[in-house]
């Protein structure tokens, strides 16, 4: 696995600057992240909670599965989204085993111990690592079967070629008639998405800027945080959200830890994030490059988000190519 500091060299000394959005998420950026989830105008977390609140006996229904099957959930944060639909299954004394993972041992535990006291009656098995370790291992619950939950439209901040990669290495590790839950944003009215994430409170411009006190922080550099601004624009042609930090003048930045300084001229941009909003047919469209059927797409009451259900229908793909 790539470490911050070469994928920092790598992204600042390409022709058009870019880091991952991956690297917003270090304990301030986590705690950012958590306020933006709470912002009126994030409409994404409310939407995907009124699903799981619900509509839970719903989607359990759709699942089909009539014997013990277990629920992983890859990157489940603090419990907010799944905890409703936990509770469905807790108070119904479903068969089933929730399996959380997390690579952060610390939001594992916190997680466990809340759902510890507030469902006492459901059968969690937490994993703490990284998904594909995780999913690879010979647990013993393999064989059930089994719901793969990944909400909170993380899909999106994938380019379409990579989700579906993403999305195939899920399949890859699931059975036939498994079933994978998906939370991603649709399309909408562009007002309603720009103000989602450029929001005037400037939550998210801080968010985005933690990247540059990370670097400062954890690599030794030296970015001048007033020296840079946040832009982002919504296109409706393409359904992307993408995010820049904007360098406000010609400026040199020295990154210690690779003993190295990176030019930025007057303007110029560092890509941050992509955050993709779907159509249906698109949804469709993945789900088929990536060897699953749509069953069913659970939508909030305004048609923002759908957490889409899909089962696994084939047995072995070779992993899409295609950009
Ligand atoms: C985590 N992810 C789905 C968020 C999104 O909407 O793309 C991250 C985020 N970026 C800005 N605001 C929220």
């Amino acid at each position: 696995m790539k470490t911050f500091a070469e994928d920092v060299n790598k992204g600042l000394s390409s022709k058009f600057k870019h880091l991952s959005s991956k690297y917003f998420y270090d304990d301030q950026g986590s705690q950012i992240f958590q306020q933006i989830m709470h912002m009126p105008d994030y409409y994404l977390t409310d939407s995907e909670h009124e699903i799981l609140q619900e509509q839970s006996s719903q989607i359990v229904e759709s699942l089909g599965f009539d014997s013990h099957f277990n629920i992983i959930e890859l990157g489940p944060g603090d419990g907010q989204k799944t905890f409703h639909f936990l509770k469905y299954l807790a108070d119904n004394h479903l068969p089933v085993t929730y399996i959380p993972v997390d690579i952060s041992a610390a939001a594992i535990n916190l997680l466990t111990d809340k759902l510890h006291q507030e469902l006492p009656g459901l059968d969690i098995h937490p994993l703490v690592g990284d998904y594909f370790h995780v999913l690879d291992e010979n647990f013993e619950f393999k064989e059930d079967p089994k719901l793969l939950m990944f909400l909170g439209s993380n899909i999106g901040n994938y380019r379409t070629s990579d989700a579906v990669r993403l999305l195939s290495l899920f399949g890859s590790k699931m059975n036939l008639g498994d079933k994978l839950l998906i939370g991603m944003d649709l399309q909408k009215n562009p007002s309603t998405i720009l103000n989602a994430y450029n929001d005037p409170a400037g939550i998210t411009r801080s968010f985005n800027l933690n990247l540059l006190s990370r670097m400062n922080r954890e690599l030794h550099a030296n970015f001048d945080l007033t020296a840079f601004d946040f832009y982002c624009h919504y296109n409706p042609e393409t359904g992307e959200v993408k995010s820049y930090l904007v360098s406000l003048k010609a400026q040199s930045v020295l990154i210690g830890a690779l003993g190295k300084s990176f030019d930025f001229k007057e303007n110029e941009l560092l890509s941050t994030e992509l955050s993709k909003k779907y159509t249906y047919d698109q949804i469709e469209a993945m789900s088929e490059a990536s060897g699953f059927e749509v069953l069913n797409n659970f939508t909030d009451r305004n048609h923002y988000f759908t957490d889409s259900l899909w089962t696994k229908v084939d047995e072995y793909l070779e992993l899409p190519k295609f950009t």
